[in-house]
């Protein structure tokens, strides 16, 4: 990791000496002045740690981070907090070209709109940028890093992954010496907590969705987290750092939980597994050289496998080093307190006047990785069909998986509901290529046996 003095330059002084935590009163030096833009969930928690552990805060970063301004859509808001020390924007944009403000934290949200617009202004105009918006980050991250190297000022996102979990440093620094092989884990926290309550309740999909809604835990349109967009953010942005890779979130593969049944649910655990939505990315030398496969997808993962455990909105990242070994991080992957911690975390690191390559290494140096083409690898997968009840169903099943070469380990038909009624039928298949899996689901597309598309789960080894 290349790291380099910060060359930000607070406007209306002359830059602070680098600080010397054990030479000073922390308090006497010069403060990171910080914008935020976004009082909502995490930028409230954000003052509110910033107030809490001033003085610990103050100690870490060698000098004071003090909120200078402020800006949301309504002034009037009761937030929690006292916003009234600070100077309030109408127009968040307004923030980046304040004269009292080193570094802008934007806490908004979306990929693009007045977020983007914030972001580009604060960096293009020499201020560093702190972001919570993986969204941003999955789809603008390298045009807004190439800005903050180009003015020299920090861009950070450790909230944008996992939340309250330091994985971004942990990747980018901590596992900075070694090839990484594989960066996989449980990236979405709606997605987990259904799926850990159908385990728990044996409920279906539909009424734990609902359940997840009432109790916050999933938003009124929960599309983003529940179709696997939100952890293909996350996994983009992590993919990149592991890698050394140009970020590439078109390229994510993804599949959410919205088709996993209770019936699913209960026979994985039959077969002593659990499901979870699994991101994950490695690298493979393909025929022109290196190729990144990075997909979303739920899983079976085997109940003594590290993930198997973390349950409800927890998330968790696996990182695999060729010299570290296995490494997991764990931990809350959102809510206001673990949000700003990690908010914070950049913020304190900035005030540090540590200032690295955002993805790792500088822009012009990732590597433009083409995706990886997954059908010739070898997995073992559980397949459920649903399909009318009537003769000859089950034959037709194992013919096609016979022509496509797929060998069946298990079979498991469940009872019959009613008389020509709908059945589940379960399989998990020897380990074999993903591509014979693909064709013999494609010679059994248009099939009027099957009353619904298969669920193709792969088995995490
Ligand atoms: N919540 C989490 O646990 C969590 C975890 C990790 C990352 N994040 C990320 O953190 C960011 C913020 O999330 P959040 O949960 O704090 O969101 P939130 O509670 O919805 O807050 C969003 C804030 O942005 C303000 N805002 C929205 N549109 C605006 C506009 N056009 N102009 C000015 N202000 C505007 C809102 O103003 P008003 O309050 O006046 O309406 C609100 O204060 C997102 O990128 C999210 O993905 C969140």
């Amino acid at each position: 990791m290349t790291k380099r003095r910060a060359r930000h330059v607070p406007r209306s002084e002359e830059p602070p000496s680098v600080p010397d935590s054990h030479a000073a009163d922390p308090l006497s030096i010069a403060p990171l002045r910080i914008a935020i833009a976004g009082l909502g969930t995490v930028g409230a928690g954000v003052i509110r740690l910033l107030e809490t552990n001033r003085d610990l805060i103050a100690a870490r970063a060698g000098r004071p981070i003090e909120v200078t301004a402020v800006s949301a859509r309504d002034r009037a808001k009761d937030r929690g907090v006292d916003i009234s020390p600070f100077a309030w924007e109408d127009d968040m944009t307004a923030l980046a070209a304040r004269n009292d403000v080193d570094v802008v934290v934007e806490l908004v949200g979306g990929a693009d709109g007045p977020a983007l617009a914030l972001s580009r202004a604060a960096l293009k105009g020499g201020k560093g940028l702190v972001t919570a918006n993986k969204a941003m980050v999955a789809h603008h991250g390298l045009a807004l890093a190439e800005a903050a190297e180009a003015a020299g000022v920090a861009l950070k996102f450790e909230a944008a992954v996992a939340g309250g979990i330091p994985v971004v440093k942990g990747i980018r620094e901590g596992t900075s010496a070694n090839a990484l092989t594989k960066v996989y884990g449980i990236l979405n926290g709606t997605c987990n907590y259904i799926l850990s309550e159908m385990e728990e309740t044996g409920a279906d999909f539909a009424e734990t969705l609902i359940e997840a809604q009432k109790l916050g835990y999933a938003e009124a349109d929960p599309s983003f987290d529940i179709d696997g967009i939100d952890a293909a953010h996350k996994l983009a942005i992590l993919a990149a750092i592991g890698f050394g890779a140009r970020i590439d979130f078109d390229a994510v593969r993804v599949n959410g939980i919205r088709q996993v049944r209770a019936a699913d649910i209960a026979q994985a655990d039959a077969l002593g597994f659990v499901i979870r939505l699994i991101g994950e990315a490695d690298v493979e030398e393909g025929e022109g050289g290196p190729c990144l496969l990075q997909r979303v997808r739920p899983c079976l993962v085997a109940k003594n496998h590290p993930l198997a455990p973390v349950d409800g909105p927890t998330n968790a990242v696996v990182a695999e080093g060729n010299f570290s070994g296995r490494l997991l991080f764990q931990g809350a992957g959102a809510g206001d307190g673990p949000t700003a911690s990690a908010v914070v975390a950049d913020l304190i690191d900035i005030a540090r006047s540590e200032v690295s390559a955002p993805f790792s290494i500088p822009v012009a140096r990732l590597a433009a990785l083409p995706p990886a083409e997954p059908g010739h690898r070898t997995e073992r997968t559980y397949i459920r069909f649903t399909v009318n009840d009537r003769p000859g169903v089950l034959a037709e099943i194992t013919a096609a998986m016979r022509d496509a070469d797929v060998s069946i380990e298990s079979l498991i038909q469940h009872g019959r509901s009613r008389e020509g009624g709908e059945v589940l039928v379960a399989m998990v298949t020897h380990e074999g290529p993903e591509r014979c899996v693909t064709r013999a689901l494609e010679l059994l597309e248009g099939s009027d046996s099957l009353t619904d598309p298969p669920l193709v789960l792969p088995i995490l080894s």
